[in-house]
Order: structure tokens, then sequence, then C-alpha cells
């Protein structure tokens, strides 16, 4: 197997992780987090969400955190902008890269950004135009890519189909979702095959959600395939506030583990990781969801 030398993870906790918190989460709880990744050397983090604080509250202080980070050189931190009045409030913060978010369901999509696939696409469209025209890289999110909570199993002609609207009008990585955490493997590579119509191998990622315990088994899968970008999320943590069941994304934790135990390269220090998972799941009176993380935190008790 021709697994890649190096993996690039981009740690979504502070974003995807956090949103779906009940509990208010201050801002420099979030800072410190962001902190605390870049410290065991995330070099890709998705630090807040620009979306209306009425749908995603947790997200309300998105400036206020993006003002409090420290900008390490060599880092990227990128942000959610669902529509053009999100980019403008973004680029006051001056992210390295933007994330439109779509779906390949209808349902979700309407659920999740209250609106269709294709009245996305129009809104999507002026905000990858301002943004490459200040030279801002745009990633898109494609949610719901095998599976969805409304619909059930997702075809990967629709994921074709997103992935080519997001192609036409500019965006330049797409990401590749399991928003549920339904799928397996044969049903992520096939989602990935989809996107690979439209997006080259180095411009497409994966982002696993573990409800059913298949992330780490779907990333080897897209391992296989030569997929060497990955979104994961510190101590497990995440779930979206309209995909009821779901639990988090895959831990940066139980990744790290993996590839490092392949051989592949993260440039991340999995002590120093599992440090940052600790900060926040004792913040939020909880357990880590990673296994790898309790491992090594037991092992360090005993
Ligand atoms: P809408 O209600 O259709 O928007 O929501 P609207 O344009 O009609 O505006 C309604 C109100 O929202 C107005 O305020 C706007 O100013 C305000 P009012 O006049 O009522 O006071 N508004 C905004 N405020 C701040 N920032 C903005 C913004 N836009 C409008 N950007 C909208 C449409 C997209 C805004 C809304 O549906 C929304 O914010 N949705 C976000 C949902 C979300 O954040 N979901 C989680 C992230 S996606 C995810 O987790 C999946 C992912 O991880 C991948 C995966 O796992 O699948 C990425
Ligand atoms: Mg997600």
């Amino acid at each position: 197997m021709n697994y890649p030398r190096k993996v690039k993870l981009v740690d979504v906790g502070p974003r995807d992780g956090l949103q779906n918190e009940k509990q208010p989460v201050p801002a420099d709880v979030k800072i410190r987090l962001v902190q605390m990744l870049q410290d065991a050397g995330l070099r890709e983090i998705e630090v807040t969400s620009f979306v209306s604080p009425k749908w995603v509250p947790q997200m309300a202080d998105a400036a206020e955190v993006m003002a409090g980070i420290e900008r390490r050189p060599g880092v990227r931190y990128s942000v959610l902008t669902p529509n053009i009045k999100g980019f403008e409030s973004a680029v006051e913060s001056r992210p390295d890269e933007i994330v439109v978010f779509g779906a390949a369901s209808e349902a979700f999509s309407q659920k999740n950004i209250n609106c269709s696939i294709a009245e996305s696409i129009e809104r999507f469209a002026p905000v990858v135009e301002a943004a490459r025209a200040k030279g801002i890289p745009v990633r898109g999110a494609i949610s719901t890519t095998v599976g969805c909570p409304y619909e059930g199993e997702i075809a990967p002609s629709r994921v074709e189909m997103v992935a080519r609207l997001m192609k036409e009008i500019g965006v330049q990585h797409v990401g590749v979702c399991d928003t549920v955490g339904v799928g397996t493997p044969r049903k992520v590579q096939a989602a990935m095959e989809a996107a690979l119509k439209h997006y080259s191998i180095d411009d497409v990622s994966g982002h696993f959600h573990d409800t059913y315990a298949q992330a780490l088994p779907n990333t080897l899968a897209s391992l296989q395939m030569g997929v060497w970008q990955f979104d994961s999320s510190v101590a497990g943590l995440g779930g979206c506030p309209y995909a009821k069941g779901a639990t988090g994304n895959v831990a940066t934790e139980d990744v790290v583990y993996m590839l490092h135990g392949m051989g592949i390269e993260t440039g991340i220090d999995l002590d120093k990781l599992v440090d940052a998972g600790n900060y926040i799941s004792e913040f939020l009176g909880r357990k880590s969801q990673s296994r790898a993380a309790t491992a090594i935190l037991n092992k360090r008790a005993g």
C-alpha cells in the first residue's frame, strides 16, 4: 500500500468542537486552546465561524477570538463564512483561509444554512470572488456526503454535483464531510472519488465525525487513495447543532497516534496535543473522547 509520507491535519476543535457546546465557553478559553494547539505543532487551525449568533450562539465571539489569538508565523488560521455578511466581518480579522459550507443533501442545506443547494452556491459565489480578489484561499466543506440525518443515504452523484458547482465558482479545495459519522470505508471512498472528479488529490480532504466509530477506518481508507489532508478535533470534540445525534470529529490525538505508528509525519507533538485536549476537557467537565489521549493520561498517572 502506498501511503502518503506526510499528512496535514487541520484541527477544527475550536470551531466544530465548541460550536455545539450548550455552556458558554469564554473567548479566553478558546484563545488558550488555539495557543495550546499551535504549541503542539498544529499548523492549521479552524478557529471560529462568522455565522448568525441566533443560529449558533457559541460562535458569537468570533471577532474577539480572532483578535485575541497569538499569530504564529507558519500557522494558518481559518474561519467559516456562510455568506457575504459573514465574509465582510471575517475579513477584518485577517483569516488565512475562509470556508464556505454547503451540503450534498437538500434537507441538510435547508436546516443548516436556511437555503437550497442551488441558493447556497449563489450566496457563496460573491464570497469566493471577494476572498480571491483579496488573495484569501477558499475551502469548501461538503456536508452529508454519505448520509444525512433527514434524507438517509446520499448517492456519490450528489457529492459529484456539489463538487462541480463549487469548482465552477472558484472554490480551491473541498472537504468531503461525513457530518453524521454514518459512513464506512467503501462509501467514504466512493464520496472521495466523486469529489476527485473535479478536484486533484492535493485539493481534497476528509472530515469525519465519529458517531459510529468509523472515523479512523474512514481516514485509513482515504489515505489508501492518496488523500493526505484531514480535519480532526482535539479530544474528539464536535458536532453540528443541525445534525442531531452526531457526535464529535475524529480525535486529533487518535489520528496522530495512528499516523505516527505508520511512520507518517504530521509535525505534531502528541504529548503536547494530549495536554491541549486535557485542558479543554477539564474546562468542559467531561472526559476526552480520544482513546489515545485517555491511554496516555492513564499511563502518566500510573
Ligand atoms: P438566514 O436567517 O436565512 O439569514 O440565515 P438572513 O440573511 O435572512 O439574515 C437573518 C439575520 O441573521 C439577520 O439579522 C442578519 O443580519 C443575520 P436580524 O436582521 O434578524 O437581526 N446574519 C448574520 N449575522 C452574523 N453573521 C452572519 C450573518 N448572516 C446573516 N454571517 C445563515 C442564514 C447562513 C446566516 C444562518 O443559517 C446561519 O448562520 N447558519 C450557520 C449554521 C452553522 O453555523 N452550522 C454549523 C457549521 S457547519 C458544520 O458544522 C458542518 C461542518 O463541520 C462539516 C460537516 O461536519 O459536515 C463544516
Ligand atoms: Mg463537522
